[in-house]
């Protein structure tokens, strides 16, 4: 088993796909590797291809005040990262066999940080990660248990940004996010 600086620095000398040819940045991820809470998107926009961290553009600001709703911080008890680590051109869905290539990391990552709870953010990180024939619109918002890991697809906050009338039941799921934590692992929301 590879360590979390081995990991970080394969990552960001990765050349297994095309992505890596107009990347600026490798996105590795954001937060506490000992968070028992990880966020998964599906992969880097522009701004987080320039800044090098997930969810830092609009979509990201929206995240990050739901989060802060629920007593949640990408700086102090999350981990944030994506399915592909490199930004897919003009914000096109990642490809199967992008995602394949990447999703070693996503696993080294998993692996390393145990969480107790994988929240996937849109449609491509749901169908990747719970199944294949997941329909957001429709499931968002449900817990299943997988290997002791409890996994939960939420809407993407940048479909949330074009379809406003999804936002209520989007913070819904932020609220039952919150009370599966203290169940679960409690520990997140501790000093
Ligand atoms: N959308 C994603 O899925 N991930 C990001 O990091 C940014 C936008």
């Amino acid at each position: 088993m590879r360590t979390w600086q081995e990991i970080e620095e394969a990552c960001k000398s990765c050349r297994q796909c095309r992505l890596c040819e107009n990347r600026h940045h490798v996105v590795f991820g954001v937060g506490q590797p000992k968070a028992r809470v990880m966020f998964i998107g599906e992969g880097p926009g522009e701004q987080e291809d320039l800044q090098g961290e997930p969810f830092v553009g609009r979509a990201g600001q929206l995240l990050d005040k739901m989060l802060f709703a629920v007593d949640l911080d990408r700086r102090k008890n999350i981990y944030i990262t994506n399915i592909v680590k490199c930004r897919p051109p003009h914000n096109r869905d990642p490809q199967e066999d992008e995602q394949n290539c990447c999703i070693g990391y996503l696993r080294e990552q998993t692996r390393l940080i145990r969480p107790r709870i994988i929240v996937t953010l849109g449609r491509i990180a749901g169908m990747k990660l719970i199944k294949p024939d997941l329909r957001i619109t429709r499931e968002h918002g449900s817990i299943i248990e997988r290997k002791g890991i409890l996994m939960m697809p939420m809407l993407h906050p940048a479909a949330l940004l074009r379809n406003q009338s999804q936002m209520e039941g989007a913070f819904r799921d932020f609220l039952i996010l919150r009370e599966k934590i203290k169940e679960v692992c409690p520990e997140t929301y501790e000093n």
